[in-house]
């Protein structure tokens, strides 16, 4: 006997099982609170080339040339003049093309896009251009897109000719197919050789964007979107709300109406971090906020826009640090634009087209029918001071206006920039008093912070007078390791059981950053990756998405010993949650493995009996820094293996480092 039990010791040993076995109980035949539709969802922010660069599918930086270097992006030569008398009152500046007066001599504009402009061989690409013949008659420009690197004879990939006439700016558009794949083209801008002419708003656009909007979005990375089935969809940031000053914060109106005539604004992140710095990182305003509207129906999320609450990035304008609060921020009585931005906005989603000019633009835009908006947010990441509740005061005044003009909106506020301590502390019982319908918690943390963190939500108080929570920012920052690889994904998966456990208090919660150039970076992790043409969806993608469509419509409490499974001393690092799904008739039960160890587990079915038929979600990764790149976009992906289950009792054995979805037909 002895010799047995050292035997499966020695076993136990080899095979990396613990002897302890842990049985969790599910009570399946009685179904809780509903699991909210909006709960797993994206939150996007116009960093890391996200917009201008990236979802945006404009090509051509500077378009408009109102860079403040106004041929940043462009190269030119021959007789190449900048005008600002253009037709666009908010985007005055045009350029002129005359000819050089050489025969020899071209005039000629030559833009890079961002990075290079990615096309495809035998893709149509949508060029369209504002121009005008100065003196009166006829020019043909030429425009050319252009590998000018290449050892062939010809650089072209690509060409066209357009005839512009008479002194009036009209808009010409022409069809180029590129004959070859390319993700470094030039696109150039020929003038004529005996005519004048002017051009602005010179743009290129992959015929086939998604839905196949004109002024629309890059198909394979709104496609990894509507991949992720988001319940909610915030916009447009993270602090692109507040921007460095109040004068670059995001401002939602001037990113509606023609495209032509939308400002151009400064974008926050091109130095905030001067280890990666990117001079040229403008916002065209090109996605704004009617197309963020119109992308939230098209991948069925609700939208959520965040506005400014009249405070700057606290990070860089703290008043603890010598600066006077109404330097930097809105003083108290200059509030009204700020709160009109809000009910405007209400009014530009929701409002009749016939009674209100902001619903009229909507309208006018192409989407007479409702939004549906429900949920706007005040502020980003704001905090208050001991002597100072800089953020709180504000939000009050806002809080008694809008609910007034619209009460039927859901409020959003926040805890800060922290997951716990002072700000938060301060903030919390604040987000109650002014009550709020949700607040929203940001958390970069490390591995242990996610290790401790399962039950973060258990405790958290319930009841009509509670706000709801939105777990608007999150990500795991590896310990020295703050990059993608599948530990980090592992972390946000045994976390996220406690999202789930706790959907009655949770109303959503959003993964962040979204979006990464990979040449164009200045955050990471991030969920999806990108070049010119290719994509890769992270690991920590996956698990947003295994959440996503294996959110099911109920709660079912999972316990082992009377206690939720979130990682605690006696848990041997495992994490579990469990759902029911009414549509499928599903019991979809998670457990996440964050030990180096495989852990044996039996499932106590409660309310089950017999052979049940199954899927089994595994994710998983050897290798705990290994990631999918551009080159192996699915080195990590979530595999699935149909299996039985037997009920009331199945004996898992859970592997080290993974997670698991068990979904079993009732
Ligand atoms: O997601 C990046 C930034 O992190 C957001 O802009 C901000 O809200 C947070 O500090």
């Amino acid at each position: 006997m002895k010799k047995i039990s050292s035997l499966f010791a020695v076993l136990a040993v080899a095979t990396g099982m613990t002897a302890q076995t842990h049985t969790f109980d599910v009570n399946t035949s009685k179904v809780g609170g509903a699991i909210p539709s909006t709960m797993y969802g994206i939150f996007f922010e116009d960093i890391n080339y996200a917009a201008d660069g990236g979802l945006y599918g404009e090509l051509v930086i500077n378009r408009s040339f109102e860079f403040p270097n106004h041929f940043a992006g462009w190269d030119i030569s021959g007789k190449v003049t900048l005008k600002d008398d253009g037709p666009f009152n908010k985007n005055p500046h045009y350029v002129r093309l005359a000819p050089s007066g050489h025969t020899d001599k071209y005039t000629m504009i030559e833009n890079r896009g961002f990075f290079g402009m990615g096309v495809k061989g035998g893709a149509e690409y949508r060029f369209s251009v504002w121009a005008r013949v100065p003196d009166g008659g006829t020019s043909k420009i030429w425009i050319d897109l252009v590998d000018n690197a290449t050892m062939e004879d010809d650089q072209k990939l690509g060409n066209v000719g357009v005839e512009v006439s008479g002194k009036e700016w009209k808009k010409y558009t022409a069809i180029i197919k590129p004959t070859k794949t390319f993700d470094k083209a030039h696109l150039r801008v020929w003038g004529d050789s005996k005519v004048t002419t002017d051009v602005e708003h010179v743009s290129l656009f992959p015929v086939d964007t998604y839905k196949g909007h004109e002024n629309g979005m890059r198909k394979d990375l709104a496609e990894s979107l509507e991949q992720l089935k988001p319940g909610i969809f915030r916009f447009p940031g993270g602090c692109i709300v507040e921007g460095t000053d109040l004068a670059t914060r995001y401002q939602w109106k001037n990113s509606v109406g023609p495209v032509e005539n939308r400002p151009l604004n400064e974008n926050r992140w091109h130095y905030t971090f001067t280890h990666r710095y990117f001079p040229d990182y403008y916002q065209s305003y090109g996605l704004g906020f009617f197309e963020f509207f119109q992308l939230s129906e098209e991948i069925g999320a609700e939208p959520l826009p965040v506005l400014s609450v009249g405070l700057s990035c606290q990070f860089q304008n703290d008043i603890t640090r010598g600066k006077k609060e109404d330097e930097v921020h809105v003083p108290i009585d200059q509030l009204q634009p700020y709160i009109d931005d809000v009910i405007d906005l209400i009014e530009f989603a929701n409002g009749d087209p016939a009674k209100n000019q902001w619903a009229k633009l909507r309208a006018d835009m192409g989407h007479p029918e409702p939004f549906n908006l429900k949920y706007v947010g005040i502020g980003n990441e704001q905090w208050d001071y001991k002597d100072n509740p800089v953020f709180t005061k504000r939000l009050k005044i806002f809080l008694d206006a809008v609910r007034k003009a619209h009460p039927e909106i859901k409020y959003i506020g926040t805890t800060g920039p922290d997951s716990e301590g002072e700000k938060f502390d301060m903030l919390q019982p604040k987000m109650e008093e002014l009550k709020v319908d949700l607040y929203d918690e940001h958390f970069y943390r490390n591995e242990e912070w996610f290790l401790k963190s399962g039950n973060r939500y258990d405790n958290y108080k319930r009841g009509k007078s509670a706000p709801k929570v939105f777990a608007g920012e999150y990500a795991c920052h590896g310990r020295g390791k703050k990059w993608n690889h599948f530990n980090a994904a592992l972390m946000e998966a045994a976390f996220m059981t406690d999202l789930e456990r706790n959907a009655d208090v949770v109303e959503m919660a959003t993964y962040a950053p979204l979006f990464a150039h990979v040449e164009g970076w200045q955050w990471r992790p991030d969920a999806i990756w990108y070049d010119n043409l290719n994509k890769f969806n992270s690991c920590s993608y996956y698990v947003q998405q295994l959440y996503s469509y294996n959110k099911g419509t109920n709660m079912l409490t999972l316990t082992m010993n009377g206690k939720p499974v979130a990682g605690n001393a006696d848990q041997d690092g495992l994490f579990a949650s469990a759902v029911f799904d009414k549509n499928t008739n599903e019991v979809i039960v998670k457990v996440v493995n964050t030990g180096d160890k495989a852990q044996p587990v039996t499932l106590n079915l409660k309310g089950m009996k017999g052979d049940h038929a199954a899927q089994l979600i595994t994710f998983h990764s050897d290798d705990l820094n290994a990631e999918n790149t551009i080159e192996n976009p699915t080195k990590i992906v979530p595999k699935t293996t149909s299996i039985s289950v037997t009920a009331p009792s199945q004996s898992i054995t859970v592997p080290a480092r993974t997670f698991y979805i068990y979904k079993i037909k009732k």
